[in-house]
């Protein structure tokens, strides 16, 4: 058994649940549209904030319809700001096929990401889950700031360490507290566990994006997305950050240089790689993401001693170690 259908064991019936759930929220009756969700839906991704949703409910009580809801209002939300990300980050892979925005454009993408923003929007609505909604929200508008912080950032490409924490806390990690959050609200579980839940969440999100960020340095693409990507759009991240901390002056405003060049050659993305490997950038950038794989694990020592709690330890591990 593969580890991730391991750690999804415990709520296995859940998520096999989810699943005509999911689906039925994503569906529309413009048929142009159903054309495209058919095509999203057949790449279904790894599905980890659903199954963070479950397990965290679990973990606090049990799963309830709530947490179904909760589960795909969020998995939307994500696949919204996925279709929106690519076009964002002009990128033409996704989950190992041709992006949304590669075989239909930016405009058709940037109207199908606002397209399950309000699906996911009325099916709170629908069921009166304004709590619920809450939650959602406050992560969706953080993704939105972090993702322009970002862009900012990557034009005038004078990111510091705090600056990239603040974006992946944002970008990612926001997502994954509203996860952790809304599993345990659904259980009708509040106070201090909730907020030990949300800091949960926020650990494993900075460890899912740096492990996300260090796979842009691999040479082969196995994550079905396109490797480079970062350095092409000049988006520096922690390994990046570190090596122009510690280089010489000169080495940097070079490396820049390289950055700022418009079209970057496989040989340039190789040279940025090499620099990052000399200054023991991905080291450093393991390292810290283990630093909040610690923590995240150390908060689950708190919480009951069950079924869930051991996927959930699996879970913190599967995010640093994972292979896409
Ligand atoms: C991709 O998330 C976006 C990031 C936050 C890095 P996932 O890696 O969870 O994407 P899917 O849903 O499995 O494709
Ligand atoms: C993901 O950032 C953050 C989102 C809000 C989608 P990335 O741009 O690194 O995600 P991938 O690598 O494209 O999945
Ligand atoms: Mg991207
Ligand atoms: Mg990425």
């Amino acid at each position: 058994m593969s580890v991730l259908n391991e750690i999804k064991n415990p709520v296995y019936e859940e998520m096999a649940n989810f699943q005509p759930f999911f689906k039925s929220y994503m569906k529309s009756n413009a048929r142009i549209l159903n054309l495209i969700i058919n095509y999203i839906l057949k790449q279904k991704g790894k599905q980890i904030r659903p199954l963070l949703v479950f397990l965290t409910a679990k973990l606090n009580g049990s799963v309830t319809e709530s947490t179904y809801r909760a589960a795909a209002l969020i998995e939307l939300m994500h696949t919204a700001t996925l279709v929106h990300d690519d076009v964002v980050d002009d990128s033409n892979m996704r989950r190992g096929f041709l992006s949304i925005n590669a075989i239909w454009k930016n405009k058709i993408a940037v109207l199908l990401g606002d397209y399950f923003l309000s699906k996911g929007l009325l099916l709170a609505i629908k069921e009166n889950e304004f709590e619920l909604l809450k939650i959602v929200s406050i992560a969706v508008e953080e993704m939105i700031e972090g993702e322009l912080i970002q862009i900012e950032k990557a034009k005038r490409l004078n990111i510091d360490e705090d600056t990239y924490f603040k974006i992946i806390k944002k970008k990612t990690a926001a997502l994954m507290i509203a996860c952790a959050a809304a599993g345990t609200h659904s259980a009708s579980v509040n106070g201090e566990a909730l907020n030990k839940m949300k800091i949960f969440g926020e650990h494993l999100g900075i460890a899912f994006q740096i492990r996300d960020d260090l796979f842009d340095f691999d040479k082969k693409e196995i994550t079905g997305k396109p490797s480079g990507n970062d350095i092409k759009e000049r988006k520096v991240t922690l390994p990046l950050i570190h090596a122009f901390n510690v280089c010489t002056k000169e080495e940097k405003i070079h490396i820049i240089k390289l950055l700022k060049k418009k079209k970057k050659s496989d040989a340039l993305i190789e040279e940025v790689r090499n620099f990052i490997k000399k200054h023991n950038g991905i080291e450093y950038a393991t390292e810290t993401m283990k630093k909040h794989q610690s923590e995240a694990l150390n908060i689950l020592s708190s919480f009951p001693q069950n079924e869930a709690n051991n996927s959930l330890v699996k879970l913190v591990n599967y995010t640093v170690s994972r292979k896409k």
